[in-house]
């Protein structure tokens, strides 16, 4: 069992918008599976396995990702309570149906309340780097955290990173070359072309002000 990121910042202010997103979207957006696992195709109402976002901030990529393929669905996970309100706010306005959100530990929800084999792709973007040493433990992405996701993925299903954290990058991309049974989609064994369909997020468009590059990683199952 793995044990939850207790690092994670999960509060924060509710602006008014979100906290009333909260109290009157959450029935149709938010579920609380608890500790069962949860029937996907019962959920969006079909059998297209959904594109799952694990920490999607503010929801912007999903958002985006989720308006312009309404055929597909999107699943998100995160701990923050006030970019879940957001999300579900711009979801309501936009009239978008095909997202669902878990709040949890993404470790904890995959392993508790994913179907093995039930996700068609992952997507991590721009993960909180934790850059020193003594808090690299507390990184989203280690190797029971892949695990679980390689487990998730359908087979073809893929894998997509992003960040702007370089040690980060080569972090990721050293575990998931060491996992058996996921692929690079690289053509030289590292990393990717930015990913056509990964919208510019507000974490992205920082880090390129602040001059940082950005990797793209990507893994097929
Ligand atoms: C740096 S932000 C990036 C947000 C978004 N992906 C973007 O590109 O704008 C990282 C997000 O991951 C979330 N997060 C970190 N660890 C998590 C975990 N174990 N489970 C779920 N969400 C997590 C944080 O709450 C935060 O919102």
């Amino acid at each position: 069992m793995l044990s939850p990121n207790i690092y994670v910042r999960q509060r924060g202010r509710l602006t008014h918008s979100q906290a009333r997103a909260l109290d009157h979207y959450a029935a149709e957006y938010l579920l609380d599976p608890g500790d069962q696992k949860i029937d996907l195709s019962k959920t969006f109402g079909n059998d297209v396995p959904p594109v799952l976002e694990i920490g999607f901030g503010s929801g912007q990529a999903l958002l985006e990702m989720a308006s312009k393929n309404p055929e597909r669905n999107y699943l998100g996970i995160e701990v923050y309570l006030p970019g879940i309100g957001g999300l579900l706010h711009c979801c309501h306005e936009q009239g978008i149906h095909n997202v669902r959100v878990i709040r949890g530990d993404a470790g904890y929800v995959m392993e508790n309340n994913c179907v093995e084999e039930s996700i068609s792709q992952i997507n991590i973007f721009f993960p909180d780097p934790w850059p020193k040493r003594k808090h690299h433990k507390r990184r989203l992405v280690q190797n029971p955290v892949i695990e679980l996701i390689r487990e998730r993925l359908v087979p073809g299903g893929k894998v997509c990173l992003a960040t702007d954290w370089k040690e980060y990058a080569q972090w990721m991309l050293k575990l998931f070359s060491e996992t058996p049974g996921l692929t690079n989609l690289s053509l030289n064994g590292t990393y990717t072309q930015r990913l056509e369909s990964r919208p510019m997020t507000r974490f992205e468009a920082r880090g390129i002000r602040l001059g940082h590059e950005v990797w793209d990683l990507c893994f097929q199952k």
